[in-house]
């Protein structure tokens, strides 16, 4: 979702905020835009479309040494160039906003009576003029009172024309961190904006206010009294931002899973057991006492959350429910006694998601688990125990590496959940030699990637495609449909192969693909039946069989066949070919796979 990067050194810094943006970009935006200060006069560059075409219109010898910049996700206002940020007020003040500001039309209407001219639809062009109608030449004393009246989830960057130079930014909500350099300071909503020019980053806390000006930089809590934050030296490099040898970061990602597991693994099992406290000093009290599971998570993350459930309950015997982080915070549940509250999120910052765990309020809560892959994300911070999956920057906003490496971090809690609560160690062992296997597997069924590859072409005219699939690859089956959804735009449903008969068999004939994942399981026989069901109808079956599946095939069906024996892991090898076939379709319809449009990788408003 909306990004932000500014900058005070100096050199001329409009390079760096372009960068920046392109960092960005994978975040998700429809607009992007630029505003910087050059010769205490205000000028501005925007643009439709992606940063490049930005890029286009900033002269390459661009003067100023402060400035800020934008990619929007448009909410208030079509995506448009007088919506793209940033928003001016009086050729004197220029904000950049990610987030919303919920009480925008009253203070729209009281700033139109006192004579402020609108250009915009946005809701963010009423900081800048409230902030405009503070301004006398204490930028950060006009920012803070503005921002004492708004209402919402927001971060801000602002600059202003004066005599001395300074840029305010504030976090409320919506993700922001500066970055300390050697006598220039900056400001994103994500690191991997700033990797090119440090490594060292300051995160706000929420509510926070950071003034940047040529003495360096000074921070303010909510209440407006200066306070100290410890600077972080990220192991991050710049390189991880780019693709490689592949056509798309979606594609890398795919392929880097092996090593991501790997990582996720390392120095957190050996040969036969999970090892103890991975999950922080105070996870042993907590497991202990758990009787309930709780997750919420959104996107991809619920879909790792439903299928964690089959693994919780039926290895652990311990109940377990999984609820869309916009349903349950909004919802009065009730919580039974010792509920662990689990979140599972790639970006730690998904808005709804961290509001769930904001509102929690019942003392039944026995403790919040984290399980995410960005380090100092506010989930992160805000959780009592916390694992990360290590699978590096994912930035393909179609998640993929993230999601197998929440399956195995979900795999490493129930193991140590199991180990405190006399689950059989031989069961333990075996489950966690099947960890170590997973990446061998993982390797050998991205060979299938030709294959898949020559399938893709039968979905190039599609409109719909149906997915099925039974226990545990009932959720695989629908992280399958959202992959095919989010990048070739193909409608894409996904159905517990159970409840073919109580609807979309109605859908199905010839124009109808049915993609099936075939487990070699107890559900197998009932699989088949439910296959043979489309084939009544005239429906193509794609199917994805597991070793040993024996199958009533015939002529049509397309069958692929997955070197992997049925297990516990099973669900993360299932979504291997998967996340393949979604890919290789979207590549053959041209859509744009790693920013697929009207998405974002980080959605910071709800
Ligand atoms: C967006 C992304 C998805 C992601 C979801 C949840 O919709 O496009 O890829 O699964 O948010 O994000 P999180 O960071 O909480 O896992």
């Amino acid at each position: 979702m909306c990004g932000i990067v500014g900058a005070l050194a100096q050199r001329d810094v409009s390079s760096i905020l372009l960068e920046g943006l392109r960092r960005l970009e994978y975040r998700g935006y429809d607009s992007a835009g630029l505003a910087i200060i050059n010769q205490q006069k205000l000028e501005r560059f925007r643009a439709l479309g992606k940063v490049q075409q930005l890029t286009d219109r900033v002269p390459l010898d661009q003067a100023g040494k402060i400035g800020i910049a934008h990619t929007r996700w448009a909410t208030h206002g079509k995506p448009s160039e007088t919506n793209a940020h940033p928003h001016f007020s009086r050729d004197r003040i220029a904000v950049v906003h990610n987030g919303i500001i919920e009480n925008y039309r009253e203070i729209r209407e009281n700033l139109l009576a006192a004579g402020y001219e609108f250009a915009s639809e946005t809701d963010t062009e009423v900081i800048a003029h409230l902030i405009e109608s503070y301004y006398e030449d204490d930028l950060y004393a006009a920012v803070k009172q503005a921002v004492d009246q708004l209402r919402g989830a927001f971060s801000l960057g602002i600059i202003a024309t004066g005599d001395s130079p300074a840029l305010v930014a504030c976090r409320r909500g919506s993700p922001l961190v500066v970055g300390v350099g050697i006598h220039e300071n900056f400001i994103a909503s994500d690191v991997s904006a700033l990797l090119p020019v440090t490594n060292r980053f300051v995160y706000l806390d929420e509510g926070d206010f950071v003034v940047l000006n040529a003495e360096g930089y000074a921070l303010y809590d909510s209440a407006g009294k200066p306070k100290e934050l410890e600077i972080t030296v990220s192991e991050r490099t710049g390189d991880s931002t780019f693709k490689g040898n592949y056509r798309h970061f979606m594609q890398k990602e795919i392929h880097e899973q092996a090593r991501a597991i790997t990582d996720c693994l390392v120095g957190r099992i050996d040969t036969t057991t999970v090892l103890d406290s991975i999950f922080g000093s105070e996870s042993e009290a907590v497991f202990t006492q758990l009787q309930n599971i709780q997750i919420v998570a959104c996107g991809t993350s619920y879909h790792a959350g439903l299928v964690a459930k089959y693994w919780i309950e039926a290895i652990l015997g311990i109940s377990c429910q999984v609820e869309v982080a916009s349903e349950f915070r909004y919802r009065k549940t009730v919580v039974p006694k010792h509920t662990l509250f689990v979140t599972l999120s790639q970006s730690g910052e998904t808005a709804d998601t961290l509001a769930a765990l904001r509102n929690l309020s019942s003392d039944n809560y026995c403790g919040s688990l984290s399980i995410c892959n960005v380090p100092e994300s506010p989930l992160v911070r805000e959780s009592s125990l916390v694992l990360m999956t290590r699978a590096g920057p994912e930035i393909g906003v179609a998640s993929t590496k993230a999601f197998t490496t929440q399956l195995v971090s979900m795999l490493l809690l129930v193991i140590s959940i199991g180990k405190l609560r006399n689950l059989n160690e031989s069961r333990i062992a075996s489950i966690v030699r099947e960890l170590i296997e997973l990446p061998r597997q993982i390797e050998q069924l991205l060979r299938l990637d030709a294959q898949i590859e020559l399938i893709a072409e039968d979905f190039i005219d599609k409109q719909h495609a149906l997915f099925l699939g039974r226990g545990e690859h009932y959720p695989i089956a629908m992280e399958g449909a959202l992959k095919l959804k989010e990048i070739s735009y193909i409608h894409a449903e996904a159905y517990p192969a159970g409840e073919l008969k109580h609807g979309p068999l109605a859908l199905v004939d010839s124009e109808m693909p049915v993609i099936v994942v075939t487990p070699n399981d107890e559900l197998l026989e009932k699989l088949q039946s439910n296959m043979q069901e489309v084939k009544a109808r005239g429906g193509k079956l794609y199917v994805f069989a597991h070793q040993g599946a024996k199958l009533d095939q015939s002529g049509d069906d397309v069958v692929v066949e997955m070197d992997c024996e049925t297990s516990w892991v099973t669900p993360i090898l299932s979504t291997i070919p998967l996340q393949l076939l979604s890919y290789h379709v979207a590549v053959l319809r041209g859509t744009d796979i790693d920013q697929p449009r009207n998405l974002a990788k980080s959605v910071t408003v709800e």
